[in-house]
């Protein structure tokens, strides 16, 4: 069997008006082949096409399928939410906000077989805010599975990245972290999670808290929206929300059967914190019960504030369980507790991310200390990173550019997430064999450099 021509639909997708061609001349009527096209063959190479803008055109595709990659149109949005319910075994309503130009999904003969969308969000990154690609929904339906059509379609949405050069990270909660570290995603923070009895919140060092906490209303929303961008504001992480994430998110309704409670702490009249939990009931037995008590968000901008609210759960008698999860790295609460075993702390990989575009994501962010550093990366998935790199910082003012100089350390884009991420210094990414060190006098440097004030963290699922 040899070629056959096959009957694509060409509109204009993002991705193609944005290819690597870099032009929106290459789609329009009469206009020339086009070189990369969005449209694969079964074996995963791109097929060459006339590029008209309107109706049904033949393309020389392979063997089979052809493959096109393109976002979803508004009337397929029923049809995304279906296939990424069924490829990621979540409620469709969990996929109800995406909209179709977040998109850029897999369609194998015009039929969607893999969802990928990605919200544009803003992530803190060390005293400053980074537009950042929050990819999301990626599912292939099992019928259609392990024929790259992942691999090209985030090959796809990196092109796209870099060629508008808007946001130069991409960031993601991974199922399962060993999809993505191929593509050089690194996981930048870790969860760890708490469950304790509250009759064991008894304190080293006893909180004196002389505030006090008053319920929420909907009218304290710009209240709880102000105290979390001040506390997020010198994080590393940490998403900005709008509305809609709260209300999906940290303000959404209990489950059937529990309540949520939202309370800010006041000194004076001053709020310096807030509380939301839900407390679930759960049978235990013939005629018993007890309560579990989630934290969903705490937020504190002193140290009472964040004394307060864990005195405020440990006489919630009733329950057997507190349980935070997505709690940040560096909590305070292990250093405070006398009994700090009775956290049951777990574990768990966090936010992956992905530095895109080097040269337009590490300026975002502050650096410890001036600094000059030479380095270099290797990046076969997106070839523009690949090369030297000098980053000039004054530790708020920043440039990145390709350079010549000997290179301090050698490294794999996904060592540099971490990095930059403060996930890792450069000193403890050289003892985990993450990078080399030409020159090991530079890592001290390195290492005051890339230290972030707080331990990455990210309160939000995206
Ligand atoms: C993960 C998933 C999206 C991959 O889709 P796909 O179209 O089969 O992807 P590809 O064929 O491009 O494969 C992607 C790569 O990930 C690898 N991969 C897929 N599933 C994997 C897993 N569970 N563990 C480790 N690697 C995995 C593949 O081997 C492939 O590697 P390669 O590019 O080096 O060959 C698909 O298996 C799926 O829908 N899984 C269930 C939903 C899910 O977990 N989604 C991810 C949400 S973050």
């Amino acid at each position: 069997m040899g070629f056959k021509w096959s009957a694509v639909q060409i509109r204009p997708p993002r991705h193609f008006l944005t290819s690597s061609t870099g032009t929106e001349s290459s789609f329009g009527l009469l206009a020339p082949i086009v070189p990369r096209s969005n449209v694969y063959n079964e074996r995963g190479k791109p097929l060459h096409f006339l590029s008209l803008d309107m109706g049904w055109v033949p393309v020389l595709g392979g063997k089979g399928m052809t493959f096109e990659i393109r976002p979803c149109r508004t009337e397929e949005m029923d049809e995304y939410r279906r296939v990424a319910s069924t490829s990621l075994g979540r409620p469709e309503s969990r996929f109800g906000d995406v909209r179709p130009e977040w998109t850029l999904c897999g369609f194998e003969d015009g039929k969607l077989v893999t969802t990928y969308a990605a919200w544009p969000l803003t992530m803190r990154f060390n005293g400053a805010g980074v537009p950042i690609a929050g990819v999301t929904g990626v599912g292939t339906l099992p019928t259609h599975r392990r024929k790259g059509h992942v691999r090209q379609i985030t090959r796809a949405h990196f092109e796209e990245l870099y060629q508008k050069g808007e946001r130069p990270i991409a960031a993601l909660h991974a199922s399962l972290a060993a999809i993505y570290h191929r593509y050089g995603y690194a996981v930048v923070s870790y969860e760890h999670a708490y469950s304790v009895e509250p009759r064991f919140l008894q304190f080293v060092h006893p909180v004196v808290a002389t505030g006090e906490w008053r319920p929420a209303t909907g009218e304290d929303f710009p209240i709880l929206v102000d105290l979390y961008r001040r506390f997020r504001e010198e994080r590393t992480g940490y998403v900005h929300r709008g509305r809609a994430m709260w209300e999906a998110g940290v303000l959404a309704p209990a489950p059937a059967g529990g309540h949520l409670a939202s309370l800010l702490y006041y000194q004076r009249k001053d709020p310096q914190g807030y509380l939301v939990y839900t407390v679930e009931p759960e049978t235990k037995g013939f005629g018993d019960w007890t309560l579990h008590v989630t934290v969903r968000d705490l937020v504190w901008l002193t140290k009472e504030a964040y004394g307060a609210a864990w005195e405020l759960l440990r006489p919630l008698d009733l329950a057997d369980r507190v349980m935070w999860r997505r709690v940040p790295e560096d909590d305070p609460l292990p250093h405070l507790m006398h009994e700090p075993r009775m956290l049951h702390v777990s574990i768990r990989d966090g936010v992956m991310a992905r530095v895109v575009d080097v040269a337009k994501a590490l300026p975002w962010r502050h650096y410890g200390v001036p600094a000059s550093l030479v380095f270099q990366i290797n990046d076969e998935f997106c070839p523009w990173n690949q090369g030297r790199w000098k980053l000039d910082t004054s530790g708020q003012e920043t440039t990145v550019r390709p350079t010549n100089a000997f290179a301090q350390l050698t490294m794999p884009v996904r060592t540099l997430a971490l990095l930059v991420f403060g996930q890792l210094g450069a000193s403890a990414a050289a003892r985990v064999g993450a990078l080399d060190v030409l020159d090991h006098d530079s890592l001290d440097t390195w290492d005051k450099a890339m230290r972030t004030k707080y331990r990455p963290a990210c309160a939000d699922l995206f």
